[in-house]
Order: C-alpha cells, then sequence, then structure tokens
C-alpha cells in the first residue's frame, strides 16, 4: 500500500452560523416586544375599563376608591361625583387639576366619555339618576 498523506478538508466552523442565528433571534425578539409595547399604548384599541385602568387607576384606585395619600378623591358612589354633570367631568379630565395631570393629549372627548360611563357602574341607582338630571343641562362632548 502506498502511504498516502491524506488531504483532510479544512472543516468550516459552525460558529459563525450559530451566532448569526442568534442575533438574528435577539433581533427579531425586539422588534416583537417593541411592537407589543406600541401595541399596548395603542388607547384606541381599548375598552372603557382599560381605558381607566390605564390612565386613572393609578392615582384613583381600580374600583374608584380613590388614594388618599394621593389627594386623588374616590369616583365610585363613596365620592361626590354623581354631583356634577357629564360635561363637569369631562372637562375635568381632559383639561386636569392642579395635581392631576390633563387627558387631552391622550384621550379623545369620545374616550373620555366611555371612562365616566365606566366610572357610573359604580354608583347606585339614585346616583345615577339625580347625575343624569343634572347633565342634561350640561351633557358631555360626543
Ligand atoms: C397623577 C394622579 C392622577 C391621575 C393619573 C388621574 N387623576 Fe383624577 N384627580 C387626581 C387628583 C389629585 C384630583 C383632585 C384635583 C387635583 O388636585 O388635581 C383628581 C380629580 C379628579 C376628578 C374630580 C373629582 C372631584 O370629585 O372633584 C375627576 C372626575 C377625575 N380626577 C377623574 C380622573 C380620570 C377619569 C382619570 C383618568 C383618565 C384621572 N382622574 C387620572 C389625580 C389623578
Amino acid at each position: 500500500m502506498p502511504i498516502r498523506i491524506i488531504q483532510h478538508p479544512k472543516k468550516a466552523s459552525d460558529t459563525p452560523l450559530l451566532i448569526s442565528f442568534l442575533v438574528l433571534g435577539l433581533f427579531l425578539s425586539a422588534i416583537f416586544w417593541y411592537g407589543d409595547r406600541l401595541h399596548a399604548i395603542d388607547a384606541a384599541e381599548l375598552t372603557p375599563q382599560q381605558l381607566y385602568n390605564t390612565y386613572c387607576a393609578a392615582c384613583h384606585g381600580y374600583e374608584g376608591e380613590g388614594v388618599e395619600s394621593l389627594k386623588a378623591p374616590p369616583l365610585n358612589s363613596e365620592g361626590t361625583l354623581y354631583e356634577y354633570a357629564d360635561g363637569t367631568i369631562q372637562r375635568a379630565i381632559l383639561t386636569g387639576g392642579e395635581i392631576m395631570p390633563k387627558h387631552d393629549q391622550i384621550l379623545t372627548t369620545t374616550q373620555a366619555a366611555e371612562i365616566i360611563n365606566y366610572m357610573k357602574t359604580w354608583w347606585t341607582d339614585e346616583q345615577i339618576a339625580s347625575q343624569a338630571l343634572l347633565s342634561a343641562d350640561d351633557p358631555m362632548e360626543p
């Protein structure tokens, strides 16, 4: 048998390929994550309850119970919100208060109205009825 010097072909390393996949994977994850974040803050797709939970609950509580330490008054049946007409409440939400931020850049008048109707689900029947009479003179903007 002749002696042969076997020339092993230089074996290509898998490492660069694996790194490419890893980088591509991270890149795609980042895009999906960021897309999801954008999606999460698209107020146009939120239900009234989600709007309230997103923009109001941190200060006023998830059940509208208010947060004393933040000086945020209750908006449920324990508070006095039902003593104000729809239009007054809507303007308060959109223009803000001394402490409360304004929301006119974040919410449309329609979304503010949706939030108000959601908050009314916390009120008693009597509160809803008496507030409806008040609102006849000062209704919400659509
Ligand atoms: C950063 C905290 C904060 C956020 C966020 C916030 N509020 Fe307020 N809100 C307050 C405070 C504090 C007051 C009391 C008035 C003031 O000092 O601004 C108030 C007052 C109000 C009032 C008047 C209540 C009354 O009895 O006089 C309404 C209505 C109201 N908020 C609704 C909302 C709604 C609806 C949202 C969400 C779109 C919201 N607030 C978001 C803190 C907040």
